[in-house]
């Protein structure tokens, strides 16, 4: 595949925090950790691979933005590219010892992201995905599943932490994609989970209580793959309501149509 300038700029930068962390996941009872909020937690892994991603983007593009979970925004003089990064997506999995976490770099231009790339390190997985030019794993190019109907779909979920908005309708989400599918998957890195739709390895997901960096690079991917993306509303505003549910397109559909399912009464 045919790689932009900007996007090999940014598989660099995940390659090179993707050693960081994988040095950091070899020694991972080593390492400080503090706590954010309630199951949320921070390692000196996230906070290094945060370091090395934004030192190398900004050293190749000094005047776009840079919003970073682990460090203060910077608004680029260039008001119209920004960087959103998750320098390691699936912390709890990290720090568990469960090879299943990502960096997370994507490009937004003019408010559209136009460009993504996920690396796990652990598996050697690299997603990369630009608008117009594709989706591709390790070079493959990748596609989202086919299947047309829940009751043969693998739907990923996530699920909230406790004390975030979205916990309890969560429950409510639950049980009813329980009755209509035949499987389901909580892998815990949202990134991760958006590639795995994109490579057709999950038929669909929903999460909310999201942050711009768990989905940014994901959804260009989804999209590249041709599959379908929205906030739990089945709007576009999957940064102002934190919600993703993506899918191929009868997937997607129908995916919205069970998580807002109205509560039974009691
Ligand atoms: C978390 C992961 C997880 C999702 C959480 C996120 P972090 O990101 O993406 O899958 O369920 O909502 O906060 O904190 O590990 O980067
Ligand atoms: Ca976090
Ligand atoms: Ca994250
Ligand atoms: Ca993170």
């Amino acid at each position: 595949m045919a790689r932009s300038a900007l996007l090999n700029v940014m598989v660099q930068a995940a390659l090179k925090a993707g050693k960081s962390l994988a040095r950091d996941f070899g020694e991972v009872q080593n390492l400080q950790v503090s706590v954010k909020g309630p199951g949320d937690f921070v390692s000196q892994a996230d906070l290094r691979a945060e370091r090395v991603v934004r030192e190398e983007l900004l050293k190749a593009r000094p005047t776009y933005g840079f919003l970073g979970e682990e460090s203060e925004e910077i608004i680029g003089t260039d008001g119209a590219h920004r960087w959103i990064v998750d320098p390691l997506d699936g912390t709890t999995n990290f720090l568990h010892g469960i090879p299943q976490f990502a960096v997370s770099i994507a490009l937004e231009r003019d408010r559209e992201i136009v460009a993504g790339v996920i690396f796990n390190p652990a598996t050697d997985e690299l997603f990369v995905g630009e608008r117009g030019g594709g989706a591709f794993l390790n070079d493959r190019r990748i596609r989202i599943a086919a299947r047309r109907s829940l009751s043969d779909a693998v739907i990923g979920c996530g699920v909230p932490h406790l004390g975030r908005g979205h916990h309890g309708k969560f429950l409510v989400e639950l049980r009813h994609v329980m009755g209509e599918v035949a499987g389901m998957r909580r892998f815990g890195a949202a990134s991760l989970d958006l590639a795995y739709v994109a490579a057709g390895r999950l038929d669909g997901f929903w999460e909310a209580d999201l942050m711009p960096w768990d989905v940014a690079a994901g959804l260009v991917l989804i999209r590249e793959a041709g599959g379908f993306v929205s906030d739990l509303k089945g709007g576009s505003d999957i940064f102002g309501t934190g919600s993703v549910v993506a899918g191929n397109e009868q997937i997607h559909k129908a995916l919205l149509g069970v998580v807002n399912r109205p509560v039974p009464k009691a």
